[in-house]
This record gives structure tokens, C-alpha cells and sequence, in this order.
């Protein structure tokens, strides 16, 4: 396993995660996995594959690991006990199946979650805002396209990185990015504000609300 050449993506799932137990889902080959031990920023890691084939990979490219690391073959939260984990990564899927995975045993569900969708984080987002989650960081990464990373942590209280914000469009577009006016996100904005644009006057209801909320993310982004 070469263990420095983590996307832009993982590696800043990589630099999140805390010290401690954790558990990869979906680990697919393990690369994450075996860099946070590799590089000693976890004291033990559980890959959890849900597919035979990348399960049998993730096993071969822990070996090294010996007593540190673990595979194990089951869906989402399934091979993981409540408590066993101090965080968890979920990496490369939708947020849509995210979810699912994180409703299908919310007990099992750590105090950190970090996650990189490969779609809209919104779905995430509002996971994290009705289960007491704030989110802690969120950014978003070079690759094929911007992908987001979220850092999500268990506390009590509303999350006050939504202060001052519409929520619908912080949902969608996070809090945190529209507070810094994190340049990615302006251009993607911009985009969506080009192609809606063009579909404006179709009838659409769902065009005129998503290019709403477009324009109200825009005031805040140029303000
Ligand atoms: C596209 S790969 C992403 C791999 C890696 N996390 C990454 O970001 O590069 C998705 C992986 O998740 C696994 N997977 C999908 N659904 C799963 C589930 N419910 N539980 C465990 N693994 C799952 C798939 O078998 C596949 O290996």
C-alpha cells in the first residue's frame, strides 16, 4: 500500500480524525485506514465492507497492522458495538445512503462522524441538525469535482454555526462555507445560478425555489 497518495478528499478525512478507535465504513481497500496507522494518528482501526472483494483487500493491506487493525465484513454500523468506537469515517458514497447507514443504528453512532459525500451534503447536514450533531468543520476538496468533507460532532444545544443564516440555505449549502465565503463554493453557486437561470420560466416550482435559494446564497457569498 503506498501510504502517500491519499486524494485531496481523504486526506483532509485523514487530518480530522482524532486520536483514538476508528472505524472506517465503507473502507472499500483500506488506503484511509492504513495512513491514519501508518502515520500514527489513530491507536486502532476497524475497515467495516459490507462487498466480499474489497472486504478480502482491506484485510491483506492491514496485515501489517497486526493487533491494531481489524476488517470486517457487514453493512454500515451492523459490525460495530455501541461504544467501541470513539469516530467514524464514511467515505465516497451518497449522502442519501450515508444517512440511511447512520439512521440504521443510531446508538452505535459515535460522538464523531467525518464524512465525504459524493453528492449534496444537504441530506448530512440536516442528519446531523435533527440527531444533536453541530457541525464541527466542513470544506470542500479538489478531485473529479468539489467534493465536501464534514465534520460532525455529538453536542447539546442548536448548532450556532447556523446563527444568522437562512437554514434552508445553509442546509444546502453549509454554514460554514457561507460564513467564509469559501471561493468553491461561489463558483459552484455560480454555475447553478447559470443553469437554472436558463431553465427559469419552464413552470418548474422546484427551479424557482432551488434558484431562490441560489440567489439568497449568493448575497451572502458577494456581500
Ligand atoms: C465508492 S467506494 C468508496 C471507498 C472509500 N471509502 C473511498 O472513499 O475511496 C464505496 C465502498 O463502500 C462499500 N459500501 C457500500 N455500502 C456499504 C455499506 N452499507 N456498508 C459497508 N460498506 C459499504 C462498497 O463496497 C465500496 O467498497
Amino acid at each position: 500500500m503506498n501510504l502517500k497518495s491519499l486524494e485531496p478528499r481523504l486526506q483532509t478525512v485523514l487530518e480530522w480524525v482524532p486520536n483514538g478507535v476508528h472505524a472506517d465504513i465503507g473502507a472499500d481497500h483500506a488506503y484511509l485506514l492504513g495512513n491514519l496507522l501508518g502515520q500514527n494518528r489513530i491507536l486502532r482501526g476497524i475497515a467495516v465492507e459490507k462487498n466480499q472483494e474489497p472486504f478480502e483487500l482491506a484485510c491483506k493491506n492491514l496485515e501489517k497492522f497486526g493487533s491494531r487493525a481489524e476488517a470486517r465484513l457487514g453493512d454500515g454500523l451492523g459490525p460495530l458495538a455501541a461504544g467501541e468506537v470513539d469516530s467514524i469515517s464514511i467515505c465516497g458514497m451518497g449522502a442519501g445512503l450515508m444517512v440511511k447507514i447512520l439512521q440504521a443504528h443510531p446508538e452505535r453512532v459515535p460522538d464523531q462522524v467525518i464524512t465525504q459525500p459524493n453528492d449534496s451534503a444537504e441530506p448530512m447536514r440536516r442528519w446531523a441538525w435533527e440527531r444533536g450533531f453541530h457541525v464541527k468543520q466542513e470544506t470542500l476538496t479538489l478531485g473529479f469535482w468539489h467534493y465536501p468533507v464534514l465534520h460532525f460532532e455529538r453536542k447539546t444545544g442548536e448548532d450556532p454555526s447556523y446563527a444568522g443564516l437562512p437554514l434552508d440555505v445553509a442546509f444546502r449549502f453549509g454554514p460554514h462555507l457561507l460564513k467564509r465565503k469559501e471561493p468553491l463554493l461561489l463558483d459552484h453557486v455560480l454555475q447553478q445560478q447559470k443553469r437554472l437561470t436558463q431553465l427559469e420560466g419552464t413552470g418548474n416550482p422546484k427551479v424557482q425555489r432551488d434558484l431562490d435559494c441560489v440567489r439568497s446564497a449568493l448575497e451572502i457569498l458577494q456581500k
